[in-house]
């Protein structure tokens, strides 16, 4: 079986964040759940970077575009992230799959070159507000040469699934 380079750096970038949190105080990440700090900056190997670089377009919810250049093979979370891109909690769990905070809408001609939707990210999308046909999950997408000047939209709302089962399991009714 092979692997691109973009999955091969998704999955390497899920397990090292995945030993990190084993690390982490669940107090801590109560604490700080949504704010994207500079100590999350992520840091990729050279030898899995191409050097070429792809401008890509955010619509923010107020609005306004963001537009940043990151390298081919980073993930879009990885392009929030490096660049400290204002977009209010996005990729709360630093791409494990488990927020759907990382939402973003492409269009339609751009979604159709991505390829196929793991299962996995699947089940996240179900659970993000404001789904939609071109919906995919940031920390799932990797920058190629022929995504430049992609424009994505950022939801109106974000759910963190981490929160909101959270909330559902403080809420419900004490058991008899
Ligand atoms: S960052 Fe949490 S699902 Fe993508």
């Amino acid at each position: 079986m092979t692997m691109s380079a973009c999955a091969l750096r998704v999955f390497l970038q899920r397990a090292a964040v995945m030993r990190d949190a084993a690390h982490q105080t669940f107090s801590h990440a109560r604490a700080f759940p949504q704010r994207v700090t500079a100590s999350r900056r992520i840091n990729t190997s050279n030898s899995l970077r191409a050097e070429e670089k792809v401008t890509v377009h955010f619509l923010n919810r107020d609005g306004k575009r963001i537009t940043a250049k990151a390298l081919i093979g980073e993930s879009l979370l990885d392009v929030v992230v490096n660049n400290d891109l204002d977009i209010d909690g996005f990729g709360a769990c630093e791409g494990t799959l488990a927020c759907s905070t990382c939402h973003l809408i492409f269009e339609e001609a751009v979604y159709k070159k991505l390829g196929a939707v793991s299962d996995e990210e699947m089940d996240m999308l179900d659970l993000a507000y404001g789904l939609t046909d071109t919906s995919r999950l940031g920390c799932q997408v990797c920058l190629r040469k022929d995504l430049e000047g992609m424009i994505l939209r950022v939801p109106d709302v974000i759910s963190d699934a981490r929160v909101d089962s959270e909330k559902e399991s403080s809420a419900a009714p004490p058991k008899v």
